[in-house]
């Protein structure tokens, strides 16, 4: 544990280094990890390409270091706490011991379905333990797993699968979701209709009826019984990509953000032991969903190459009732707890009497992510959750990041509500001004940059490297850009301020306002559309749509309807607009540009600050707009 910050001062101290000797900072750390074969070099990069490497030429698999290097030590410490939807039925205790075997059983089997390394394998699942699994015998054996949050649509989940040529799919029968059964397997078949994937395999769960379809699909059961568990892993260099995820953009698909071995699990490991300050035998529980980059990175990943107990929920916060969070910290006796704003503030609107009845004295750290945290509810999770005492680690990064890059270190950094304070060790951060001028000194605001890489940083977006340089890469010479806005305070401290591009941030989930203005245009009477965010009290952000349709032999009523439909079938429930409104015209410049910053201002009720509308081919459409505000 000497990688471990203990104090400020320490934290000072090697973030000073890891900024003058990144290659040695770097390498003393990933000295701790068992390498079948050492690096050549630290680092190797270029943003320009971009073209980066992290432990050059070295050789691994990261599961064994989950694993092999720690069984002697603690294989039989917990490595999975799963508790499942309902209350009533029993939840799993797993060992590192039962988890490897389990890892290494179901890596025979892919290896059995010819799965090998570099194949691509999607994994569509509930939040079950044999979806972390999966994801580690699909390490194991070297293939690239790419997760999809189940949550997602047929349509959606077959974009990813012919994107990334998937060669299988790992799935569910069902998904159980406070009082609702999802049919998880249907979706897959949907998905499926047009694609060539060889293998299906499917884990019971709901116990509900599903179609199997001879030869593409098997149970999970039925493949792993009586295969051996034990097996040897896949070696891969550092630079082979470990998983793909993808997220949305400003722009058109969501692209596969590729994260590779080495660097990946170097940071996953340093960041999570020093953000959350987790000690041996300490049960930690991030609330994120596999099927985003916080649930790789810190339910898996980070949390089990730490040795760390994790707790993995598959229910809502809210069922059977608003309490279930605080239910399952009293369990547990849970020591770090890390969940969203978004869900923060759905539970603050139940006031503090379903917190009464739990204890929640064994809380030593209180977490947040995914969006900027307000200052109310940052408050009222560090009085009512953290009985003022436990301190809140406001973590900022992204899918792209791989891991933490600006928070406190837990009872060390001073916080400040609202404020992700200071970037961990080996982030370089970077304010610069729209045309790409670097802000420096304290009390200043602009745009959020990195300008020197870190281990788990993305290396390339799935099939197109281009998109990758331009999205990233281009905007700011020499530079990675994060699309957010930050504001760094006289303090030298960070607060994020949110997106500065075309994204937006429901409840925590990156949407791009095309993705979604795509979906909409799917509906045959949609004509035009254009789709912005706005303040949400609980999401975050909301979306509000404007659209232009033709409504003959339609009611408003019906036809709104109809588009939440149609986006929830191409994207997913979560995209689905909150206020949709139809307007006859679109606010455009005249060379037919969309004035998206007027209809920010209508969505979020700001109409006497609309700023200047004289470049406008029609004002007069912005009258009707504010007229038929929703
Ligand atoms: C975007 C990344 C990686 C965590 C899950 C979301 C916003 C994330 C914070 C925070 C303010 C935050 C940013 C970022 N964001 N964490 N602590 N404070 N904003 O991952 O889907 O890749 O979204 O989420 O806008 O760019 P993601």
């Amino acid at each position: 544990m000497s990688d471990r910050i203990h104090t400020l001062s320490g934290y000072f101290h090697e973030y000073q280094k890891s900024v003058t000797e990144p290659e040695n900072f770097w390498a003393r750390i990933a000295d701790s990890f068992h390498w079948q074969k050492r690096w050549d070099k630290v680092l190797d990069w270029d943003f320009e390409g971009p073209d980066v490497k992290w432990f050059v030429n070295a050789k691994l698999n990261i599961t064994e270091n989950i694993f092999e290097k720690n069984l002697f030590t603690h294989g039989d410490r917990t490595a999975i706490i799963w508790e499942p939807n309902d209350p009533n039925e029993e939840g799993r205790k797993i060992s590192y011991r039962e988890l490897y075997e389990e890892v290494c059983q179901f890596a025979n089997v892919l290896k059995s379905k010819g799965i090998n390394k570099g194949d691509r394998v999607i994994i569509y699942m509930p939040m079950i333990p044999e979806a972390a699994v999966a994801m580690l015998a699909c390490a194991r054996v070297g293939a690239i797993h790419s997760v999809v949050f189940a949550g997602f649509s047929a349509s959606a989940l077959a974009d990813r699968v012919n994107d990334c040529e998937a060669k299988a799919i790992l799935t569910a029968d069902g998904n159980f979701r406070g009082n609702k059964k999802i049919a998880v397997k249907a979706i897959v078949d949907e998905a499926l209709e047009k694609s060539s994937v060889e293998t299906v395999i499917v884990c019971k769960r709901t116990a509900q009826d599903v179609e199997m379809k001879d030869g593409r699909d098997h149970w999970w059961h039925d493949c792993i019984e009586g295969v051996s568990t034990e097996n040897k892993a896949e070696v891969v260099d550092s630079e082979d990509p470990l998983f793909i995820l993808y997220t949305s953009g400003s722009t058109g698909k969501p692209k596969g953000v590729v994260h590779s071995t080495g660097g990946y699990m170097v940071y996953t490991k340093y960041s999570f032991e020093n953000v959350f300050q987790y000690s041996p035998g300490d049960i930690y529980w991030c609330t994120a969903d596999i099927g985003w980059i916080t649930g790789h990175s810190y339910i898996v990943y980070g949390p089990l190459l730490a040795g760390a107990t994790s707790v993995m929920f598959e229910g809502v916060p809210t069922f059977p009732d608003a309490g279930r969070f605080w239910a399952v910290v009293e369990k547990y006796k849970v020591n770090q707890f890390y969940t969203a704003p978004t869900a923060i503030r759905a539970l603050q609107a139940h006031g503090t009497d379903p917190i009464e009845p739990y204890n929640l004295d064994s809380l030593k750290v209180l977490g947040s992510v995914g969006e900027p945290i307000n200052e109310e509810a940052w408050r009222w999770y560090y009085t009512h959750i953290g009985q003022s005492r436990c301190p809140i680690v406001d973590t900022w990064w992204q899918t792209e990041t791989g891991g933490i890059m600006v928070s406190p270190i837990a009872g060390i950094t001073p916080t400040k509500p609202a404020y992700a304070t200071l970037p961990l060790p080996g982030v370089q951060l970077c304010i610069v001004d729209p045309e790409g001028k670097e802000l420096t000194g304290n009390s200043v605001e602009g745009n959020l940059c990195v300008k020197f890489p870190w281990p788990s940083m993305i290396r390339t977006t799935w099939g197109d490297h281009d998109r990758c340089k331009q999205t990233y890469f281009s905007t700011y010479k020499g530079m990675y850009f994060t699309g957010d806005g930050v504001k760094r305070d006289h303090d030298g401290y960070y607060r994020i301020l949110g997106r500065v591009d075309d994204v937006i941030n429901v409840s925590g989930h990156r949407l791009g306002t095309a993705e979604v203005e795509n979906a909409i245009n799917e509906h045959p009477l949609v004509i035009e559309s254009a789709v912005v965010g706005y303040p949400h009290e609980v999401k975050g952000q909301g979306i509000y749509a404007y659209v232009i349709c033709d409504m003959t032999n339609r009611t408003e009523e019906n036809l709104v309807n109809e588009i939440k439909d149609t986006v929830s079938k191409i994207i997913g429930p979560i995209a689905k607009p909150d206020k949709i409104q139809v307007v006859s015209g679109l606010p455009k410049t005249r060379s037919g540009k969309i004035m998206r910053r007027i209809l920010r201002k209508v969505a979020e009720g700001a109409t006497d600050s609309l700023g200047d509308t004289s470049t406008l081919l029609d004002p007069e459409v912005v009258k009707e707009i504010i007229d038929g505000r929703k």
